[in-house]
C-alpha cells in the first residue's frame, strides 16, 4: 500500500516537474526576492500543493562534471569541485515555497550519486522549510540534472561567456511534495485496518467457537454415555449420532467394543459362576467324609490331625467358593436387595454383640457409637460388608476397634476404626482388588482369600453407595461406608414407644 502511494508520488512528482521547467526562468532569483512578486505569487498558484526549486551550473554538461569528478585525485580538490558546484548553485537559485534562508541542502554524496546516476535523477524523502518561522516538513523529493541551451538564463561569470547563443550548462531541478498528508492517509489506513482486522478477529473467534461447539455436540453426547458405562452396565450402549461423519463411526466402533468387552466379561463371570458350583458338591463331599472318618472309625492321633486339617481346608474352600458365587451374581447385577429401614446405631451395636467373642478371644476392645441415623438398605448385605471391614481389623491386629455411624451431606456414614498396623497409602484402592491381599497377611495362617473388600465394595455399589479406606502406616486404620438415606418413612414422636 505504501509503497503504490509512493510510487503514484513519483509519478506526480515527474508531471509536475514537466510542467514547472518552462515556468521556472520566469521565477526571480532567491537573492532578488520580493515577497510580493508577482510572477511568484501566479506560479504558487499553479504549484500550491509543492516545493519547487530550480538551480544553474553553467558551462557545465554532465559529461564535463563525470570528468572532473574523476579527476579529483585527492578528497582536498574533490572538496575544491563542490565548493565552486555549491558556489553556482547558490547564486543562481530561484525556489518557490522554500525558506531562501534555509534551501533544500543536498550533500556531497547525494550530489555524487546525482551525477553518476545515468538518468540524472534522484528521490529522495527530505525536511524541507515551506516558509521562514515554519517548522521544516518532510517531503518526497525529486531532483533532476538536466542540461539545458539558454542564453538568457545564464548567470554566475558572464565574463567568462564568449557566445551566449552557445551557453551550455546544467540544471537542477527539485520538485518536492508534502509527505504529511500521505503519512496521515497511511496513518488512519492503518487504524481502520486494526480496527477490521480485531473485529474479524473477535467475529471469526466467535463464530469458530459456535461453530466447533455445534460441531463437537455429538461428541459430547458419545463421551458422557461413554463415561456412565462401566463394569455394572455393560449392556449400555453410547448413543449414535446421524451426522454420517468420524464421529458416527466413532460411536459404531465404541459400540462394537462394548459389545465384545460385554461377551468377555460374560464368558468370565459364567465360567466362576459355573466352577463355583460344580466345586460345591466335591468340597461338601470331601468335609463329609473327612468328618465321617473322624466319628465313626479310630484314627491314630496323626490320622485325626490329617482329617482335621482336611475338614478345615475344606471349610476355607466352602467360604471361598460362596465369596466367588457372590461376585459372579453381583458382576452380573443379579444382587438382589431387599431395602427395608434400618437403625444405625441399633444396627452397629447387634454387630458388636455378633462379634464380640471374636475380639475377646483376641483381646480387643470392639464398641459402637455414634448418631441414630434411620437409613434404607439391606440389612443382611450390610451386615456382610460390616463383618468383613471389623475381621479385617482384627485380622490386623488391631486391640481396639471402634464403629462408628453419622449423617454426613444428607447421607449415613458407617465407619470402623481401628487402632492395627496401618496401610501404605500407595494400597488403599489396590485391596479392593480381587484376591489382593498385603505382603504381610499372606504370609499368616488367618489370611482370608483377599475378596472380601470387593465383595462389600459390590454390596455397596449395589446401594448406590461408596466404600473406601483411610490410612497411615502405624496409626491405624478407618474404613467408610456412606450409603444414601433413601426412602425411610418420617416416624411420628407418638409412634416412638
Ligand atoms: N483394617 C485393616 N488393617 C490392615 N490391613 C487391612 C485392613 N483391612 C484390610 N486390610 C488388608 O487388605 C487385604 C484385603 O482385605 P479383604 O477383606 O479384601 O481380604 P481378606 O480379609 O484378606 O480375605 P477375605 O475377606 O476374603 O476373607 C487384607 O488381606 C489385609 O492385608
Ligand atoms: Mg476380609
Amino acid at each position: 500500500m505504501r509503497v503504490s502511494l509512493i510510487g503514484s508520488i513519483d509519478r506526480d512528482l515527474n508531471s509536475t516537474y514537466e510542467q514547472f521547467v518552462p515556468v521556472a526562468p520566469r521565477l526571480p532569483l532567491d537573492s532578488q526576492v520580493n515577497p510580493l512578486d508577482e510572477a511568484k505569487l501566479a506560479t504558487r498558484y499553479s504549484f500550491s500543493n509543492y516545493s519547487l526549486a530550480v538551480e544553474e551550473l553553467t558551462f557545465y554538461s554532465q559529461q564535463s562534471l563525470l570528468d572532473e569528478l574523476a579527476a579529483a585525485n585527492t578528497p582536498q580538490q574533490k572538496d575544491q569541485l563542490f565548493l565552486s558546484i555549491d558556489a553556482l548553485r547558490q547564486a543562481t537559485r530561484r525556489s518557490l515555497a522554500v525558506d531562501t534562508q534555509r534551501p533544500i541542502e543536498l550533500s556531497q554524496a547525494e550530489l555524487e550519486r546525482l551525477i553518476n546516476s545515468p538518468d540524472g535523477r534522484l528521490t529522495l524523502n527530505r525536511s524541507v522549510a515551506v516558509a521562514a518561522n515554519v517548522q521544516p516538513t518532510l517531503m518526497r523529493l525529486l531532483v533532476l540534472l538536466v542540461p539545458f541551451q539558454a542564453p538568457e538564463l545564464t548567470v554566475g561569470e558572464p565574463a567568462k561567456l564568449q557566445d551566449p547563443a552557445t551557453a551550455v550548462g546544467l540544471r537542477l531541478v527539485y520538485v518536492g511534495r508534502n509527505l504529511s498528508t500521505v503519512q496521515h492517509l497511511l496513518d488512519q489506513l492503518k487504524n481502520v485496518m486494526l480496527l477490521l482486522f480485531g473485529v474479524g478477529l473477535v467475529t471469526a473467534g466467535t463464530g469458530a467457537y459456535a461453530l466447533a461447539g455445534q460441531a463437537l455436540q455429538p461428541l459430547r453426547r458419545v463421551q458422557r454415555a461413554a463415561e456412565r458405562i462401566g463394569g455394572q452396565n455393560l449392556t449400555d450402549r453410547v448413543p449414535v449420532p446421524t451426522t454420517g461423519d468420524e464421529v458416527e463411526s466413532l460411536a459404531r466402533a465404541l459400540n462394537a467394543m462394548l459389545g465384545r468387552l460385554e461377551g468377555s466379561f460374560e464368558a468370565q463371570r459364567r465360567f466362576t459362576s459355573d466352577a463355583s458350583h460344580e466345586l460345591r458338591t466335591p468340597v461338601t463331599a470331601i468335609s463329609g467324609h473327612a468328618g465321617y472318618l473322624l466319628r465313626r472309625t479310630n484314627p491314630t492321633g496323626q490320622q485325626a490331625e490329617s482329617l482335621r486339617i482336611i475338614q478345615s481346608e475344606s471349610a476355607r474352600l466352602t467360604n471361598l467358593i460362596a465369596s466367588l458365587l457372590q461376585l459372579a451374581r453381583s458382576d452380573s447385577g443379579a444382587l438382589v436387595l431387599s431395602r427395608q429401614p434400618i437403625l444405625a446405631a441399633l444396627f452397629l451395636s447387634d454387630i458388636t454383640r455378633e462379634l464380640a467373642p471374636l475380639a475377646q478371644a483376641q483381646q480387643t476392645t470392639l464398641t459402637a457409637v455414634g448418631e441414630d441415623v434411620t437409613f434404607e438398605g439391606d440389612p443382611d448385605r450390610l451386615k456382610q460388608v460390616m463383618i468383613n471391614l471389623v475381621s479385617n481389623a482384627l485380622k490386623a491386629g488391631a486391640q481396639t476397634i471402634t464403629l462408628r455411624s453419622a449423617q454426613v451431606a444428607g447421607e449415613v456414614r458407617l465407619s470402623v476404626q481401628d487402632n492395627g498396623p496401618g496401610i501404605p497409602a500407595d494400597q488403599l484402592e489396590r485391596l479392593f482388588d480381587r484376591f489382593y491381599r498385603l505382603e504381610d497377611s499372606r504370609s499368616r495362617d488367618q489370611g482370608g482369600a483377599g475378596l472380601g473388600l470387593s465383595i462389600a465394595r459390590g454390596i455397596v455399589d449395589a446401594h448406590g453407595g461408596r466404600i473406601w479406606l483411610e490410612s497411615e502406616s502405624g496409626q491405624g486404620t478407618t474404613a467408610h461406608v456412606q450409603l444414601p438415606i433413601g426412602n425411610v418413612p418420617v416416624l411420628d414422636e407418638d409412634d416412638v414407644p
